[in-house]
């Protein structure tokens, strides 16, 4: 694997620096949990998957290093801080579910066996995640055995996830079958995911790219030149709605009017049943000098009223599949989400 985006390392939790990509490869020691979170909250780490793998390594470090006398009341803090970063990716919530439940079933054991333990699970985690995602690669890679020209938005690879990724799996997976295609990656304003993450990332990889601005993706599709579309997820709601990087909406309706598929790949781990719609999933508004500069320069005149939500929901009816680690997922997705979940 040639993207390393976090690894434990000597009982600390080292993480590629994604903020200063595509031109520096430097790596971000966090040696507390806190690090953990502030990186989180900064983008230094950022992709649903790798904020789950990022926060799981938080609460094992936070664990490993805490001095405290009450041991339960700095775990609850641990978990409360990390909870905190970011509120979209359900990801980060499923894993400090996963981390509590050890905590919980290993309590009785003695702070030394706790701490052991969510050090083996934040592993577990971080494993898991790198499975799943070549599963969900060798499942989406058969639904674009005759696309050339493939869309994407966001970053959604080894960077967002474990390693490997979820949409840019299917890329690497269509890539291993020897298949030959093009990724057509969309810049991804504000923060350039697409630009600097997914760009450098295909490049890596050696997986044939063209980089266009968000605003060309219709003429792109009026034209005939995409034959799908696949992005990644934040939160995929008990009815089929996502959550996924801002614009990625814009995308799913250019694609509907233009019959082209349009395929959500995610881990179940993305799966939220507790939220019954896209409504009920929370967006994240970040900081608006995300528009109003680039690199430190402003770009439009002081004081201008911004908005930054760094999410949107594509709502279900315009899914045409949703990839998983399980399998492939189609409407109606009420029920087959739940069955898909549950068995
Ligand atoms: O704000 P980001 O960069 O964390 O947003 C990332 C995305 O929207 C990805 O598409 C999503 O998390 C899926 S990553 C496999």
């Amino acid at each position: 694997m040639r993207v390393k985006t976090i690894e434990w390392k000597n009982d600390q939790v080292v993480m590629l620096d994604q903020r200063l990509l595509p031109h520096k490869e430097i790596n971000r020691v966090c040696r507390d949990y806190k690090e953990v979170a502030a990186a989180i909250t900064q983008m230094v780490i950022r992709g649903a998957p790798a904020i789950g793998v990022a926060a799981a390594m938080g609460v094992a470090l936070g664990a490993l290093k805490s001095k405290a006398k009450n041991f339960d009341e700095d775990f609850d803090e641990i978990v409360s801080t990390l909870a905190k970063t970011r509120p979209t990716a359900v990801n980060l919530f499923w894993a400090l579910e996963r981390m509590k439940k050890v905590y919980l079933e290993n309590r009785d054991g003695g702070v030394e066996a706790v701490k052991r333990s969510l050090k083996i699970e934040a592993q577990k985690i971080y494993k898991d995640d790198i499975a799943a995602n070549k599963k969900i690669g060798a499942f989406g890679a058969k639904l674009l055995t005759d696309a050339k020209h493939v869309m994407t938005h966001c970053n959604a690879g080894a960077l967002a996830t474990a390693g490997y990724g979820t949409a840019l799996g299917v890329m690497r997976a269509l890539k291993e079958s020897g298949q030959k295609f093009e990724v057509l990656v969309n810049e991804t304003r504000p923060f350039l995911q697409g630009a600097r993450l997914t760009a450098w990332e295909l490049k890596k990889e050696k997986i044939a790219a063209t980089l266009i601005t968000d605003n060309m993706s219709g003429y792109l599709m009026q034209t005939g030149r995409v034959d799908a579309v696949v992005v990644g997820c934040d939160r995929i709601a008990a009815n089929g709605d996502v959550a996924n990087k801002i614009g990625t909406y814009t995308i799913a309706v250019l694609a509907r009017r233009h019959g082209i598929p349009f395929y959500v790949a995610g881990p179940t781990s993305s799966i939220d049943l507790n939220c019954p719609t896209g409504k009920d999933i929370p967006i994240e508004q970040r900081d608006p000098k995300e528009v109003s500069h680039m690199f430190g320069r402003p770009l439009a005149p002081e004081g201008m009223n911004i908005l930054n939500p760094a999410f949107d929901v594509t709502s279900q009816e315009l899914i045409s599949a949703i990839i998983t680690e399980k399998g492939i997922i189609y409407p109606p997705y009420r029920q087959n989400i739940e069955n898909h979940v549950r068995h």
